[in-house]
C-alpha cells in the first residue's frame, strides 16, 4: 500500500544493519526501474522552481498545467513540496486519492486533460506539520515519481518547495531530463534568492527554460493607474546578466487569490485578463523553445 510506504520513507527506509541491505537494494532497483517506465512515457518534464517561498511557484504551476491542458496537451501536474502543498487547494483535490490494482496512485482528473498528484494527497491529516529530515524527504520524493500512474503524457509540471536543498536536488536526480522554469518577484530581495536557484541549476545541469517575473505591477481597479507593488523590470535584468531567456512578466491580480483558493486556476476561464493574456504569452515562449 501506498501510505505504507510512505511510512517507511518518513523513517528512512529498512536499517542494512538489521539485515535489510539486500531487500534495500532490490526496493530501491525495482524503484529505480518504476521510476524509468513511467518517464518513459511522458514527453517533456517542466520543473518549477526558485530560491523564495510565496513568489507564486504553485500559482504558476497550476496556471501552466491548466493553460496546457486547455490548449489539447496531455498535461500531469504533480506537487512535491512536503511541507507547503498549495497544489491539492489549487486544483480542488479534497479527497485522498485512490490507489490501482497495481497498487499506483490514481492521479485526479480535471477536464479531461489535466491529471493532478499531491503528496498532501497522501496525508490523512492536512493540517499536520511534516518534520522529516533530508533522507526521508529524498525518499518519499522518489517514491512519489514511482508510484503514479501517469500513462502517456505531452507534459508533467513539477511543483517544488523553495530553495537549493534536499527536495529540487532529488527531483533533479530523479528525473534528468526535466526543465527548469525559474520563477521570481520583481524586487532585490527575491532576485537574491533566484540568483542562488539559477547557481543550483547551473552546478546540477538542470537546463533552464527561463525566467518568470510575477506579481509584476498593479493595476488600481478603481483609476487603471498602474502600481509597483514589488518594483519592476528585476526577472528581466536578472535573465540578460545570467545569459537566461525571459519568458515574460505576469501582473499581481486578486483574482489569482480567489481563482487558487476556489480551487479553479484562472488558465481555465477565458476572461481576457492583463494576467491570462501575459500568461499565455509565456507560454507560447515555452512552447517555441521545445
Ligand atoms: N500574479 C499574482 N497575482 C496575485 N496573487 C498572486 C499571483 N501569483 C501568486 N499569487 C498569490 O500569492 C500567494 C503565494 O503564491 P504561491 O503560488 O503559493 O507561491 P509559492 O508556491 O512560490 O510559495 C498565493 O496566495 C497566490 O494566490
Ligand atoms: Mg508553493
Amino acid at each position: 500500500m501506498i501510505h505504507k510506504s510512505v511510512d517507511s520513507a518518513k523513517s528512512g527506509g529498512s536499517c542494512p544493519s538489521q539485515g535489510g541491505g539486500q531487500d534495500m537494494a532490490a526496493r530501491q532497483q525495482q524503484e529505480d526501474v518504476a521510476i524509468k517506465n513511467s518517464l518513459s512515457k511522458i514527453k517533456h518534464k517542466i520543473f518549477v522552481l526558485s530560491g523564495k517561498g510565496g513568489v507564486g511557484k504553485s500559482s504558476v504551476s497550476a496556471n501552466l498545467a491548466a493553460c496546457l491542458s486547455k490548449k489539447g496537451y496531455k498535461t500531469g501536474l504533480m506537487d512535491v513540496d512536503v511541507h507547503g502543498p498549495s497544489i491539492a487547494q489549487m486544483l480542488g483535490l479534497k479527497d485522498l486519492l485512490e490507489i490501482s490494482e497495481n497498487q499506483l496512485l490514481i492521479p485526479k482528473e480535471i477536464n479531461g486533460n489535466l491529471k493532478v498528484v499531491s503528496v498532501q494527497a497522501l496525508m490523512q491529516d492536512k493540517d499536520q506539520a511534516i518534520i522529516w529530515r533530508g533522507p526521508a524527504k529524498t525518499g518519499m520524493i522518489k517514491q512519489f515519481v514511482s508510484s503514479v500512474e501517469w500513462g502517456e503524457l505531452d507534459f508533467l509540471i513539477i511543483d517544488a518547495p523553495p530553495g537549493t536543498g534536499d527536495e529540487p536536488l532529488t527531483v533533479v536526480q530523479t528525473i534528468p531530463e526535466a526543465l527548469g522554469i525559474v520563477v521570481t518577484t520583481p524586487q532585490e530581495v527575491a532576485l537574491a534568492d533566484i540568483r542562488k536557484s539559477i547557481s543550483f541549476c547551473k552546478t546540477v545541469h538542470l537546463k533552464t527554460l527561463g525566467i518568470v517575473e510575477n506579481m509584476a505591477g498593479f493595476k488600481c481597479p478603481h483609476c487603471n493607474e498602474p502600481i509597483d507593488l514589488f518594483s519592476s523590470g528585476g526577472g528581466e535584468k536578472t535573465a540578460k546578466a545570467q545569459g537566461l531567456e525571459f519568458l515574460g512578466s505576469l501582473p499581481f491580480d486578486t483574482r489569482v487569490v480567489t481563482s487558487g483558493d476556489a480551487g479553479v486556476p484562472m488558465m481555465f476561464e477565458d476572461n481576457g485578463s492583463d494576467f491570462t493574456k501575459a500568461f499565455d504569452k509565456i507560454v507560447e515562449n515555452i512552447l517555441k523553445q521545445l
